[in-house]
């Protein structure tokens, strides 16, 4: 019987990997740690709520007595660690957040696992990480998995903190820690902060779409159920110790996925071919903005014949589907705290 705790289970991705957890393996209990913090939202998780194999507990991870309870009671023998802070932006506004959660959250996290984990066979850490550890890239290459690593912003940064901290304890205590590093996400339930479900709101809404700088920064994109194919992949049978880059072969200019973004939406909306695009706006860079991220996913291939399930336009255009269908969990996540958020983010920018 294998007791998972997957943390930061009712955010962006975590709530996509519970779902297909709960789902593909009845005979596991998945155990949902999340502090339900702006970014997660239990409503993202209504269809496994019920579901006998499914425990939802809001905590902390870095409140050491709380986690421990819940590793005793539910004789967690394997964790899959997503809860962190997770935007660029806001890291830069407030730094220390990103240290308390994504740093010592995982060092408290790995303590307790080392300590209730007397016999290490059978367990398994995962921790889930991500590309911008390796820094930015010029025009040309790809991160691979012994790039080294050249964090840039107070988020990759702590990201990579937790990242050292989880090979160490697998150096130092054994611990049996698999990473994976994975490139920008999209799909449905992911907060309107990050770059897609914030455009496509503010398309809907009328609002202007603020670009950064010149709209030239390239990123990578993988639909989010073919990052949580590849976490249950490597959860099940990546070695003790090792490391992998999870990315969709799937380089875009900002501006250039703006624009198609912008058609899918005129289409979709019933507006005229152009009119989303008018509500581009350039405005102030990102500071430190990374220029270019990609991922050489090719181990992946190559150990488990992993690859991306469907092409960007499919996966872009059911994303713009589900954001379009389901306007109350837009509104109910873009009130409040949202706006305040968004005020001072892009006022006067
Ligand atoms: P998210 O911000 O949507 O969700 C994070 C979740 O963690 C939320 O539910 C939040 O409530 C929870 N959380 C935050 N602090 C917590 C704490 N102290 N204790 C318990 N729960 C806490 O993030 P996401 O985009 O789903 O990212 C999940 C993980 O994947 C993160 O570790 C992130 O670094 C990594 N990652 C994200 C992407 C991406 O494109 N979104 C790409 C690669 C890696
Ligand atoms: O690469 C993986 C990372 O991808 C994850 O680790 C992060 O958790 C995730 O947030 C994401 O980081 P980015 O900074 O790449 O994502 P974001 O959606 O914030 O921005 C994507 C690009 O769009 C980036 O070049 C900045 C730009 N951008 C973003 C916003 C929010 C804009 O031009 N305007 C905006 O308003």
């Amino acid at each position: 019987m294998k007791n998972i705790l997957i943390t930061g289970g009712a955010g962006f991705i975590g709530s996509h990997l519970v779902r297909r957890m709960v789902r593909n393996y009845p005979d596991y209990r998945i155990v949902n740690v999340d502090k339900l913090t702006y970014a997660g939202n239990l409503e993202n998780l209504r269809d496994v709520e019920d579901a006998p194999n499914y425990t939802f507990v809001k905590a902390d991870i870095c409140d050491e007595k709380a986690i421990s309870r819940i590793f005793e009671e539910h004789k967690i023998n394997a964790v899959v660690h997503l809860a962190a802070e997770s935007h660029v932006d806001r890291s830069i506004a407030d730094p220390l957040s990103f240290v308390q959660t994504n740093v010592l959250g995982t060092v408290t996290l790995l303590n307790i696992a080392r300590h209730f984990w007397k016999d290490l066979s059978g367990k398994r850490f995962y921790h889930v990480s991500t590309d911008e550890v390796y820094g930015s890239l010029g025009q040309e290459g790809f991160f691979t998995e012994t790039t080294p690593y050249d964090p840039r912003s107070p988020y990759s940064a702590s990201k990579a903190g937790s990242d050292h901290f989880v090979r160490a304890y697998g150096h130092t205590y054994g611990l049996p820690v698999v990473i994976s590093n994975c490139s920008n996400n999209y799909g449905s339930y992911q907060f309107p902060e990050k770059l897609l479900p914030l455009f496509i709101h503010n398309i809907v809404t009328g609002k202007a779409l603020p670009v950064y700088g010149k709209g030239e920064n390239i990123r990578d994109w993988l639909w989010v159920e073919d990052h949580c194919a590849a976490i249950d992949l490597l959860f099940h049978k990546a070695k003790d110790g090792s490391t992998y880059n999870i990315g969709g072969w799937n380089e875009w200019k900002n501006i250039d996925l703006i624009h198609l973004l912008c058609r899918i939406m005129d289409q979709k909306l019933g507006r005229a071919d152009g009119e989303s695009a008018k509500l581009i706006s350039y405005v102030t860079d990102r500071p430190g903005h990374d220029m270019r991220y990609a991922i050489d996913a090719s181990q992946l291939e190559k150990d488990f014949g992993w690859k991306p399930s469907v092409t960007f336009e499919q996966g872009l255009e059911a994303t713009v589907e589900w954001y379009l269908a389901n306007p109350e969990w837009v509104n109910r996540v873009t009130s409040g705290e949202y706006q305040k958020y968004y005020e001072k983010q892009y006022a006067g920018r």
